[in-house]
């Protein structure tokens, strides 16, 4: 959809990136002319994506509840590439699980990937963005359950909700240094993670997909060509806002 060269000279951190939606949005990212680091906590998934960049990527292991690690996420990329100019908040963990049965450290896993990563990804790219001057822009994957609970993955819902304050926030907070905050709401997407946590059985996945009113799953590219979209300088007007893009999934 973007023209090729939109991102030429940027830099873009994507976590979460060595599978799934996070992989197909930094390929994106790179088609698009982007240099583009990917983290996440397994090596071997990174530097495959890494392989499909064509000499701009950069994978970087990261678990991303921890500060240190984030902020040396950063400093790697600084190292690297000279710059960053775009964060995906991607990295996510989820699990099917009733309440009443969700263990303390259980909701502590998904929470902290999801809220305290996507702050503590946001807090050290921000910064970055804030010394270099000339704006940026940060985008975190939620899900509708964010504004209509979902039932059955508490933890993953809370967080995300979280998500969305903390981006309209920073949205305000950071405009005046032209970084922009923004979501996007994929619906249920074809992707291996999501699949084994949420589809795992082939009857799942059909009972899923006969939930969305277009009748079937996302495949992770057409939800990546718009995270691209909102980053670009075509949505530099646009921010604290978020993207559904679930087939009306979440109007059903
Ligand atoms: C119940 C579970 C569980 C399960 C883990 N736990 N899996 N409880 N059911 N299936 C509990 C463990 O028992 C443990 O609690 C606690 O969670 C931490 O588990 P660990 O495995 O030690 O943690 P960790 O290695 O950090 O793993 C984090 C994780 C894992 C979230 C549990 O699944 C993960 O990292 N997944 C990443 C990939 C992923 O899930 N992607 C899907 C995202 S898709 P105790 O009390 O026993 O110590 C998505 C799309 C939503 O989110 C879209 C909807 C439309």
């Amino acid at each position: 959809m973007l023209a090729e060269g939109t991102f030429d000279g940027k830099v873009a951190i994507v976590t979460g990136g060595g599978s799934g939606l996070g992989r197909a949005i930094a390929l994106e990212l790179g088609r698009l002319g982007a240099s583009v680091a990917v983290a996440g906590r397994r090596p071997e998934p990174l530097d495959e994506t890494v392989a499909l960049l064509a000499g701009r990527g950069l994978a970087v292991p990261t678990d991303v509840r921890d500060p240190e690690a984030v902020d040396a996420l950063v400093a790697a990329t600084v190292e690297e590439f000279g710059r960053v100019d775009v964060l995906v908040n991607n990295a996510a963990g989820n699990f099917v699980v009733k309440a009443e049965d969700l263990s303390p450290n259980g909701w502590r896993a998904v929470v902290s990937i999801v809220l305290d990563g996507g702050f503590l990804c946001s807090r050290a790219a921000g910064k970055q963005m804030i010394a270099q001057g000339d704006g940026g822009a940060i985008l975190s994957v939620i899900a509708s359950y964010a504004w209509t609970g979902g039932p059955g993955t508490v933890h993953s819902a809370a967080a995300k909700a979280g998500l969305v304050a903390m981006t309209r926030t920073l949205a305000v907070e950071w405009a005046p240094h032209g970084i922009r905050a923004n979501c996007i709401c994929p619906g249920p997407t074809d992707t291996e993670g999501a699949g084994a946590a949420l589809w795992p059985t082939e009857e799942d996945r059909a009972r899923v997909a006969a939930t969305v009113p277009l009748g079937r799953l996302a495949t992770p590219h057409e939800v990546a060509v718009w995270a691209a979209a909102l980053c670009s300088q075509y949505a530099g007007y646009i921010t604290g806002e978020t993207l559904t893009i679930d087939g009306g999934h979440w109007l059903e």
